[in-house]
């Protein structure tokens, strides 16, 4: 997945296709609409009041939330001192830095770009939709053991991918320990088939997350993603895992098919985030559905501030909001989880709905 995704060259992200948007092959909450980023300045201005006026975005795909946030942070007169972008795309730094040159001039001299976390940090941190981006560990449960799913060549196509499994061993089989895994496949729905219980662990995203644990002196990392936690996420009936590509607005299930061109990502475990967090020190400040916290974060009253730009594109952003915050489309499936250092709770986005007591 690292290679598919990362591989100089070849990677998803590191290749020149358009990704986001309707011409690219996912669409996200920033493409969607800039109500997304307004509300979420909300709590990013919160956040930076109580912190330090700086903000740091991983993962910033075309730049599109940098430039609403920033316009949106501007008008509430708090626009932040500096804005890093933390990118390993080359290619999406170049459009970020596009984006932002001709949508909001004025502020882009205050963004720059990391090639790592930064040693100290105060502010806050935000990634939507990142972690599900990190390369992660499919593992199949057979029978009560722990098996690690690697990528061969078939033995009877050797032009072609196959899935070999071997017994889990070191930090993926560690991990698998703590989890309550269904032990052999096959109860309730969506049944495993004779793989077993085929699952995800993701260690980079565990450890990204506490990396910021070591580096963060006062603010709060404000993840964004779809995803469940614990016990959702290793029900008995998500027998096949979460691992899903996007191609052209189209979702499948195999890894294997156009990898490089196709998108691939995998649900975020919230318990496993928020454990790495406060394992390293950092305060868990709140969890809820996207909804809720857009909701909180005063997304409605975004809509209503609009410029009157007539009938036809108040009903395309009502229904960009719709889609956001509805329980039945993004508002559901995507969650949010702060994690921070000295912030008073509760954080604007949890005043109401915060589910940190289902992680
Ligand atoms: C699905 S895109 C989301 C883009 C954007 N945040 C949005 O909402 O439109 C995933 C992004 O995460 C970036 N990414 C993945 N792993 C990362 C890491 N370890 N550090 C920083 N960025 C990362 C990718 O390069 C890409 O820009």
């Amino acid at each position: 997945m690292g290679l598919a995704l990362y591989a100089p060259y070849l990677g998803y992200y590191v290749g020149g296709a358009k990704k986001f948007g309707e011409e690219g092959d996912f669409i996200t909450a920033p493409e969607l609409t800039p109500l997304f980023g307004q509300a979420l300045a909300a709590q990013v201005e919160e956040i930076m009041r109580a912190s330090a006026s700086e903000v740091i975005e991983a993962g910033a795909g075309s730049g599109r939330l940098a430039v609403d946030l920033l316009l949106e942070l501007e008008r509430r007169e708090c626009p932040p001192e500096r804005y890093g972008i933390l990118e390993l795309s080359a290619e999406l730094r170049a459009r970020q830095r596009e984006t932002l040159v001709r949508c909001a001039p004025r502020l882009a001299e205050r963004v720059y770009w990391l090639d790592d976390l930064p040693p100290a940090f105060s502010g806050a941190v935000l990634a939507n939709e990142v972690l599900d981006a990190m390369p992660l560990h499919v593992i199949a449960v057979r029978g009560g053991a722990v098996f690690e799913r690697g990528v061969a060549l078939a033995a009877d196509a050797p032009e072609t991918f196959a899935w070999a499994d071997r017994p889990a061993t070191g930090a993926v089989l560690e991990a698998a320990r703590r989890l309550p895994l269904p032990g052999g496949g096959g109860e309730g729905r969506g049944e495993g088939g004779e793989s077993g219980y085929v699952t995800e662990i993701n260690l980079a995203a565990a450890a990204w997350v506490a990396e910021w644990g070591a580096r963060l002196r006062r603010g709060a990392l404000v993840l964004i993603d779809y995803g469940y936690p614990r016990d959702e996420f290793y029900a008995p009936l998500r027998a096949r895992g979460t691992l899903m590509c996007h191609y052209r607005q189209r979702a499948h299930e195999d890894p294997f098919l156009w990898p490089g061109l196709a998108d691939m990502t995998g649900s975020v475990d919230f318990s496993a985030m928020a454990e790495a967090g406060f394992d390293a020190g950092l305060d868990v400040l709140g969890y809820t559905s996207q909804g809720q916290f857009l909701l909180n974060c005063g997304v409605l009253d975004c809509l209503a501030r609009r410029e009157p730009e007539g009938a036809a594109s108040y009903a395309r952003a009502a229904s960009a909001v719709r889609r956001l915050t509805m329980a039945r489309e993004m508002g559901e499936s995507f969650k949010v989880l702060a994690l921070g250092r000295e912030m008073d709770t509760p954080l604007l986005g949890f005043v109401r709905g915060d589910r940190t007591c289902a992680l």
